[in-house]
């Protein structure tokens, strides 16, 4: 009942019980989304994985099928995991994914539908002939690091690509293969990209954006106007890193411009809890979409008590900035017919030092679009030149700590009398020849539960506070706090467990804690129903 499980979502993707990670093949096929992830059908730990699966007409309200990939060829009796879909060119999906074969090598497989006619897709068949990509004597593959297929792309020649995870010692790589129909890979001399010293490349993801626009493109896409992003996640850290490049299909280079793998001062799609994500084309919306796994900040024994662990994050429309230095993420817009019950504040004063409670809402289970507008900014503290990782500074300032220009922001999941709190604020500084905006998450109060991981996070924005308003979308569902600053520019996920701001326990509130007085522009936040997840 709720009563005993405060923190199950009400509109995040998540099964009935038991452990989830990696989303998984995720597609469009004839209307129809399908999500396939990784899960242990018996608990509420990793192990025992299957891809299970769910379909939805909306990216909001789920249908759960049996898990349509599970243990019974040798290259795969010890595990199904992580890998993608593929739309073929006749519009047939197949789907690669890694195998865990009875020496515990990881190789890839393929499945196909069984019946095109089901547009449930329920059953899925295996080639006789997995695995298709297998480490040998011979192609120096670490038999224990090669895995997460991508979605397959054509080259000019005709040919498929794909590329795979791995590593050799501590330089993670991207393994390129090329295949003509599909089943018969040819592993290429040189892998796609590689960086030293980062250690295992999960879940690559390697896709095309346009340089003008929203609008997404087919995997396969290349041309004048098309970058690539290449999104690796790194095992060691459990963080993802992008870059931006150019992608030469002739020649199979790939040379980011933007971003690095190997620093921490890289690109991220989310700076908070985010890993193992995975994009596809949607053809029917023209859109690019991004499905991320949300883990734990609970123990290992408080998952095993409540019975599940993992969601997935909300899928997000995802394109190039027109600046081309980042991406921008977005909720998807089907996402908004849950709102409910719209409460509105307009140019309101948020006083140094005060709060005002937003009322009128279901706090734990809520969408808040607010902005803000600073007016001066001589009151901004000056900028450290050495404070170069966000989420140290936002460890070092949390929400209590006094600023200049902030913190402002929102209290979520706030207890009554702000014992527990999770905080997502800015903070605005003087550079050298710029100013400097510091969001940051702060789970330091976000529960009297001591057993929680309440790590906080930051993000530096590129936004221009004496140009722009500051803007912050934040999606709480009872133990998330997933938030997007600067119009998607800033994305962080947070999993919080507190002990009284539950339910209707639950508030929200703006507040201000720095030396200036700040304008809510707009604050409109909606309670948001409970979607049909499964
Ligand atoms: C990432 C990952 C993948 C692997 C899967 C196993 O979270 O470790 O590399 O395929 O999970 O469940």
């Amino acid at each position: 009942s709720s009563a005993d499980q405060p923190f199950r979502t009400a509109y995040h993707f998540q099964p009935p019980k038991h452990w989830i990670n990696d989303p998984n093949g995720p597609m469009i096929y004839k209307g129809l989304y399908h999500l396939f992830y990784q899960y242990n059908p018996k608990g509420a730990v990793w192990g025992n994985i299957v891809w299970a699966h769910s379909t939805s007409k909306d990216l909001v309200n789920w249908t759960p099928h049996k898990p349509a990939i599970y243990p019974s060829q040798p290259a795969d009796i010890k595990g199904c995991w992580s890998g993608s879909a593929t739309i073929l060119p006749d519009g047939k999906p197949v789907i690669l994914y890694t195998g865990i074969n009875p020496e515990e090598q990881q190789v890839q497989n393929i499945a196909f539908p069984k019946d095109l006619s089901d547009p449930y897709l329920v059953e899925w068949v295996k080639s006789p002939k997995n695995p298709l990509m297998a480490p040998t004597a011979s192609n120096k593959i670490n038999a224990s690091s090669f895995r997460d297929p991508t979605t397959g792309w054509l080259g000019p020649d005709g040919m498929w690509r794909v590329i795979i995870g791995s590593k050799r010692r501590r330089k993670g790589m991207a393994i390129l293969y090329r295949s003509k129909d599909f089943i018969h890979w040819e592993k290429a001399k040189r892998p796609l990209h590689s960086a030293k010293k980062t250690g295992m490349w999960e879940c690559p993801d390697f896709f095309p954006v346009s340089t003008s626009g929203h609008v997404g493109l087919d995997t396969s896409a290349s041309g004048p106007h098309v970058k690539h992003v290449l999104k690796v996640s790194l095992d060691d850290t459990k963080k993802e890193y992008y870059t931006i490049g150019t992608y030469n299909p002739t020649k199979d280079v790939y040379v980011p411009t933007k971003g690095s793998i190997e620093f921490d001062s890289g690109l991220r799609y989310d700076y908070g809890k985010f890993y193992a994500s995975k994009t596809f084309f949607d053809s029917d919306k023209k859109r690019r979409v991004l499905w991320g796994w949300i883990n734990e900040s609970s123990t290992r024994d408080n998952d095993i008590k409540k019975g599940w662990a993992g969601v997935q994050a909300i899928p997000r429309t995802i394109w190039l900035h027109k600046s081309g230095k980042q991406l921008v993420q977005w909720p998807v817009t089907e996402i908004e017919k849950l709102r409910t019950g719209q409460v509105d504040m307009c140019n309101k004063l948020l006083k140094k030092g005060t709060k005002l409670e937003v009322s009128g809402l279901t706090a734990s289970q809520a969408d808040v679009e607010v902005s803000f507008e600073v007016g001066k900014l001589d009151k901004a503290e000056k900028f450290d030149p050495g404070w170069t990782n966000a989420q140290d500074l936002c460890t070092e300032k949390v929400a209590t700590v006094k600023g200049g220009i902030g913190p402002f922001g929102l209290k979520t999941l706030a207890s009554e009398g702000l014992e527990e709190y999770t905080a997502i604020f800015f903070r605005i500084f003087k550079g050298k020849d710029k100013f400097v905006v510091l969001m940051c998450s702060d789970q330091s109060r976000s529960s009297l539960d001591n057993s929680n991981d309440k790590t906080n996070y930051g993000v530096f924005l590129d936004v221009d506070p004496a140009k722009e308003k500051l803007s912050l979308r934040t999606l709480i569902d009872h133990s998330i706090v997933e938030s997007f600053g600067g119009e998607g520019k800033g994305c962080i996920t947070a999993r919080v467990y507190p002990k009284l701001a539950t339910r209707d326990g639950a508030h929200l509130y703006a507040f201000n804690n720095g030396c200036q007085d700040v304008h809510i522009s707009n604050l409109t936040a909606w309670s948001m129903k409970k979607a049909q997840l499964n």
